[in-house]
């Protein structure tokens, strides 16, 4: 008998229910003598021994379904070794449930945080598989994250929309995207939608580069403005400030998201009015687009193969289009982020998008 523990982690996305489909099957195509408990909620439901008794009937059905059939929840890595509020010892709990169950191993479903706690159940001496899930797409050791092209889809379709409005006002426009600490969906959704400005977290940008870019396009006779803003994005002076500098301003930061900030100091700069969208999170919402179910469904079967060969210890991931296995301490702690001087941020510049940098 094969016992599979199962939970998906942190913020949802797309295509968690594709991937956890993805390995029922291809486990099932080995053997039909298998248990899956499907912890809920996350790492509480592995703490809490919160679990349902799942058969392959379960993951049945749910390749487009969006969100998580076991829930989620946010544990903070930081955390994991301070007791919860009745004293538990959250690590040696969910230690005791995997031995209580005897379970063979661990299917982790989860983002960087949760890539964290992986790594220390496994340094704990669990078994464990992960599967790379987030809309930010900044996990390390893989080419995609399952979630981050759905996101860029809806995104793309909020620059879209604004597009058509934006035609018919002399306005700028900022849609704030999604992405955490690193900008690869408004990367790319900036890109799709054909923004005129794309600010990244790791470009950091100048209010008066950005004001000479839309004075440019006024002068040509562009009516309108676009600007993709990463919600992590940071002004060059910011980005001079210390961690510590820079958590204070934006705790007493009087507006509710970078995509104001950038609104005033441009309205202070150009004579245009200002509209901001933020998306929020329907990008995380909805159903897996095409590319990402084929791309959990991978992940899934290539989670399942290792689980069935007692290969634990990995995550799975996608390097030059091949499913691929990456040992989890390397993981662990690292981000991806958007190279400034990659090829894709050169060939965006060629084509006249301003980064607000230089
Ligand atoms: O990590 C995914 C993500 O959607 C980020 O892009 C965003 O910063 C964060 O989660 C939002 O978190 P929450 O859903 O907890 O508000």
């Amino acid at each position: 008998m094969l016992r599979i523990g199962m939970l998906t982690s942190g913020g949802d996305c797309q295509a968690l229910n594709a991937a956890m489909r993805g390995v029922v099957k291809g486990l099932y195509a080995k053997t039909e003598e298998i248990e899956i408990y499907g912890f809920k909620e996350g790492y509480k439901g592995l703490m809490y021994s919160d679990f349902d008794m799942l058969t392959s009937r379960d993951f049945s059905g749910i390749l487009t379904v969006g969100g998580t059939i076991l829930g989620t929840s946010r544990q903070p890595f930081k955390l994991m070794r301070t007791p919860d509020a009745n004293g538990v010892n959250k690590v040696e709990a969910m230690k005791h449930t995997y031995h209580k169950l005897n379970l063979d191993c661990l299917v982790v479903l989860g983002g960087n945080g949760t890539h964290k706690t992986a790594n220390l159940l496994r340094e704990e001496g669990l078994n464990v598989v992960t599967l790379p899930k987030t809309i930010d797409n900044d996990l390390w050791g893989t080419d995609m994250t399952f979630g981050f092209q759905s996101a860029v889809d809806i995104a793309t379709d909020t620059i879209d929309c604004i597009h058509t409005t934006a035609t018919s006002h002399s306005r700028v426009f900022i849609v704030e995207v999604m992405g955490h600490k690193v900008g690869w969906v408004t990367l790319h959704a900036g890109i799709a939608g054909g923004a005129d400005i794309i600010l990244l977290p790791e470009i950091p940008y100048d209010p008066d580069v950005i004001a000479k870019a839309i004075k440019r396009r006024a002068k040509t006779g562009k009516r309108f403005t676009i600007l993709a803003v990463a919600e992590g994005a940071i002004s060059k002076k910011d980005a001079k400030l210390s961690k510590k500098e820079y958590k204070e301003k934006l705790e007493k930061r009087k507006y509710p998201s970078i995509a104001y900030e950038v609104a005033e100091q441009i309205q202070k700069r150009c004579d245009q009015e200002v509209r901001i969208t933020v998306p929020g999170h329907t990008q995380r919402g909805g159903t897996p687009c095409p590319y990402d179910r084929v791309l959990s469904t991978r992940l899934g079967a290539a989670a399942a193969e290792l689980i069935w060969n007692k290969e634990y210890g990995y995550m799975v991931g996608i390097k030059n289009g091949e499913t691929v296995k990456i040992p989890l301490g390397e993981v662990a702690g690292k981000l991806k982020f958007v190279d400034p001087d990659s090829k894709i941020v050169r060939e965006a510049k060629m084509t006249g998008i301003s980064f607000g940098d230089e």
